[in-house]
């Protein structure tokens, strides 16, 4: 069956192919394809005020003396426990301490993403206060937008911000500077979001089998996921999605893109596995001819 796909497919369905292979590079064996960045995604630690500093800081040490040697961090979002609900004092609280446990343990530069637990929504503080909502996040994680890319090389890498006070989507606004981002078809591109696009993650989740059907919150993957895939349909350059905010790890094939849920640093929130899925981060390898390879690790066991 490999024999009759031809190399145009073989590149388009990228990971795909050698899904079974736990860090080998998914593509058809190019002639000399040139590795341009590795990096290590650290989804969801969840990172409280106080408490579990010790662990957050074994994490980064493990993700800086990986042998694959990772050249920076990109953080997908929940990067501090919650703050969604909590008043400014306790936000500040557990965004300092974020701040501190960063600038005295990690080196590599570092690109975050917000999730929704890093969105200060205090009702007593009003629109009044430029922290409520996202600014918070926006200063703590030192980003220039909600939403922003950066490149490496041929590849742009395309932060995106998925929960707004309106539900989990693209918004209108996002999606066209998102199309401005990739319509340069030389690029490879890696989309980042705290929400996954897309992901098998829900069904395991036992509060969504209801009486013989799966109920799956809106705010578990993004609500325009249809919108977004019929989009993303133009752009073949798409290679890769990375995602958090479900604690698990899948792996979803759809038409050209790999869409990537990287479980969570801190687990089931510090207090172990969460559905057999221990703390974990993920090392992603990208390289000159839009191939990829990712490699999972369970930091506290290794
Ligand atoms: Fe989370």
């Amino acid at each position: 069956m490999a024999s009759k796909v031809s190399r145009r497919q073989l590149i388009g369905t990228g990971a795909s192919v050698a899904g079974a292979i736990a860090f080998g590079r998914f593509t058809e064996a190019a002639p000399h394809p040139h590795k341009v960045a590795t990096f290590a995604f650290m989804t969801d630690c969840h990172l409280p005020a106080s408490g579990q500093n010790e662990r957050i800081i074994k994490a980064f040490e493990k993700v800086q003396s990986d042998p694959r040697k990772p050249e920076f961090i990109v953080f997908g979002g929940d990067n501090v426990f919650a703050v969604d609900g909590k008043s400014s004092k306790d936000a500040e609280a557990q965004f300092t301490n974020w701040q501190k446990a960063l600038k005295e343990n990690v080196t590599l530069p570092c690109y975050h993403v917000i999730g929704n637990h890093d969105i200060c929504n205090d009702p007593a503080e009003g629109e009044s206060d430029p922290r409520a909502g996202k600014g918070f996040a926006l200063e703590a994680f030192a980003i220039p937008h909600r939403f922003y890319s950066f490149d490496k090389a041929n590849w742009r890498i395309v932060i995106l911000d998925t929960f707004h006070r309106d539900g989990c989507h693209v918004d209108s606004e996002q999606l066209e500077w998102v199309k401005s981002e990739m319509k340069d078809l030389r690029k490879s591109i890696l989309l980042v979001s705290h929400a996954p696009i897309l992901t098998v993650t829900s069904y395991i989740e036992t509060s969504t089998h209801k009486n013989g059907a799966f109920h799956v919150p809106a705010g578990w993957m993004t609500a325009n996921a249809a919108k977004l895939r019929d989009e993303f349909r133009n752009f073949p350059n798409i290679r890769l999605a990375l995602s958090g905010h479900m604690h698990q790890i899948d792996r979803v094939e759809f038409d050209h893109v790999t869409y990537v849920c990287g479980g969570a640093v801190s687990g089931a929130w510090w207090n172990g596995d969460y559905y057999h899925f221990p703390p974990a981060y993920i090392i992603v390898e990208l390289y000159d001819d839009g191939s990829f390879a990712h490699k999972t690790v369970y930091w506290e066991k290794a």
